[in-house]
């Protein structure tokens, strides 16, 4: 059997009914039996404060700087806010990118899904991300891109992805996704 990557998966999104967390879910279910994808919480962390790092620093910051950096891979679920990442999604890069010289994404094999309500599909949020992810040293897929648009109407009431063309599409960018992480693993 071929070894099991866990992937922390971060949604820009903290409202109850996100799509980009109805995505994530549905990922998850579609993905390889190589992956595990979990969803790592982002709501609960301090605004990134470098003055709280310089001592013990908030138990959610260490909490979630543990999660991510046992975990092998990373994948970003996110809307777009005002054509750009959400600041709550950018306030848990930044946490999870410091002390200097202990980021949590160096070298994390990564990917990206943008999604959004509107026909664009958050497009401007996907390609600010991968700038950061430049920085941070986290080789990010680059194909497929996936830019889930029209969003609001790929769900039932439960949650439950209906469209059959997006499931297609999330079981292929998994697949991709699958071989890259093996290939970038370090
Ligand atoms: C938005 N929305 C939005 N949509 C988009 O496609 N481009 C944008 O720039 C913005 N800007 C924006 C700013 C703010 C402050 C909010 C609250 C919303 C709409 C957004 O895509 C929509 O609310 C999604 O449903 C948010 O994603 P989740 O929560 O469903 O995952």
């Amino acid at each position: 059997m071929s070894t099991v990557r866990s992937v922390a998966v971060l949604v820009g999104s903290l409202r109850k009914e996100s799509f980009s967390r109805k995505v994530a879910l549905a990922l998850a279910g579609l993905v390889p039996p190589s992956l595990k994808l979990e969803i790592v919480e982002i709501g609960n962390l301090p605004l990134y404060d470098p003055d709280l790092d310089e001592g013990t620093p908030p138990a959610q910051w260490s909490a979630f700087r543990q999660k991510v950096k046992a975990a092998e891979a990373v994948l970003f679920v996110t809307p777009e806010y005002n054509r750009s990442v959400p600041g709550v999604l950018k306030n848990a890069i930044d946490v999870g990118s410091r002390p200097y010289g202990s980021s949590v994404w160096d070298r994390k094999p990564g990917a990206v899904i943008s999604v959004s309500p509107g026909a664009l599909a958050a497009f401007g949020a996907n390609h600010h991300l991968r700038q950061s992810l430049v920085f941070l040293n986290v080789p990010a897929m680059q194909q497929p891109e996936a830019y889930i648009g029209n969003a609001a109407n790929l769900f039932d009431a439960e949650g439950k992805l209906t469209n059959d063309s997006t499931r297609e599409f999330l079981r292929k960018f998994g697949d991709a996704f699958a071989a890259w992480v093996e290939r970038n693993c370090v």
